[in-house]
């Protein structure tokens, strides 16, 4: 059984007289497999933050239907399955970090103890210790992103569903969202995942989806949408130029095309984190 099935969805909003005027899901279908994680991708507007909140019982579909485990969206069961992080913050500004997570996992029904234990975990992991007595309100976009999903975490929710998870994230925040989301792959967790920067889902995902006006215009895993298969890429260590002019040699002998021989460069974000001292793993 999916962990999310998304089938022929539909939804056009209306205005204020019930004029149509948006169509914002134009047949839907998508499976996110049970501990898969899973990317939804699409520009401003394409239907991705709709889809969520269907998936949620938060709006009603036109036409179609969407199971969480195999739970009606809303239903009691499919709410105890599930871990919604909301595109805008939905914390409560009055209360401190540690309060807002307490208070969150009363809700999501653990005991005070169990609460307390999983708060200080939390805190920890999503890296607010330091502000954890600090009022919501004053809190930075990226702490509010992290607070919200130690939020979604609490009640260990087996589904995970999160819109623009690194939305407001410095560079380090991004990563480190990105690896919890690999842990969370590890707990054999399902996630559900939109972003509209592609880079932000490159290496997360077991599969992506690309949505535009509504419509779900390619599907696939990483491997098969990225990979070229009609090209090599060799690296070789160290970088010996005569080696390199004679493998070139030998390449062109067999008919071959050499379209690049270069040093590599690395990205901006591994340049980043090793200036911030960050690219190693933890011990
Ligand atoms: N409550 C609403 N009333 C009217 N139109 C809406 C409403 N919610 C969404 N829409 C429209 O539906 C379409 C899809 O919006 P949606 O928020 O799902 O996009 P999105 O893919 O999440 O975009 P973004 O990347 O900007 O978050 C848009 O044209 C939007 O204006
Ligand atoms: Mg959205």
């Amino acid at each position: 059984m999916p962990a999310v099935e998304i089938t022929n969805l539909c939804k056009t909003f209306k205005d204020f007289f019930g004029r149509r005027r948006v169509t914002a899901l134009d047949g839907l279908s998508l499976a996110v497999q049970s501990g898969e994680v899973y990317g939804l991708l699409g520009p401003n507007g394409s239907g991705k933050t709709t889809t969520f909140k269907i998936a949620l019982g938060l709006i009603r579909p036109d036409s179609g239907q969407v199971t969480i485990q195999g739970h009606k969206p809303g239903s009691l069961a499919a709410r105890k399955q599930t871990g919604y992080l909301a595109e805008e913050s939905t914390l409560l500004p009055f209360l401190s970090a540690r309060e807002s997570l307490r208070l969150q996992g009363a809700l999501a029904g653990l005991s005070r103890a169990q609460s307390k234990r999983r708060t200080d975990e939390l805190l920890e992991k999503v890296g607010l210790n330091q502000a954890a007595d600090r009022r919501v309100q004053g809190f930075s976009k990226g702490m509010q992103r992290r607070l919200g999903i130690a939020g979604v975490l609490i009640g260990d929710p087996q589904v995970l569903i999160l819109d623009e998870p690194t939305s407001g994230l410095d560079p380090l925040g991004a990563v480190e969202m990105k690896q919890l989301i690999a842990e969370l792959r590890q707990q054999g967790k399902s996630v559900l995942i939109s972003s509209h920067l592609l880079g932000e889902l490159e290496n997360v995902c077991d599969r992506v989806a690309f949505l535009n006006q509504g419509k779900l215009i390619n599907e696939g895993t990483l491997e098969d949408l990225l990979r070229e298969k009609e090209t090599h890429e060799l690296r070789l260590s160290p970088a010996d130029p005569e080696a390199i002019r004679a493998l070139e040699a030998l390449a062109r002998q067999r008919g071959l095309t050499v379209i690049s021989s270069k040093a590599p460069m690395r990205s901006l974000e591994a340049f980043y984190l090793s200036v911030l001292g960050k690219d190693k793993p933890k011990p």
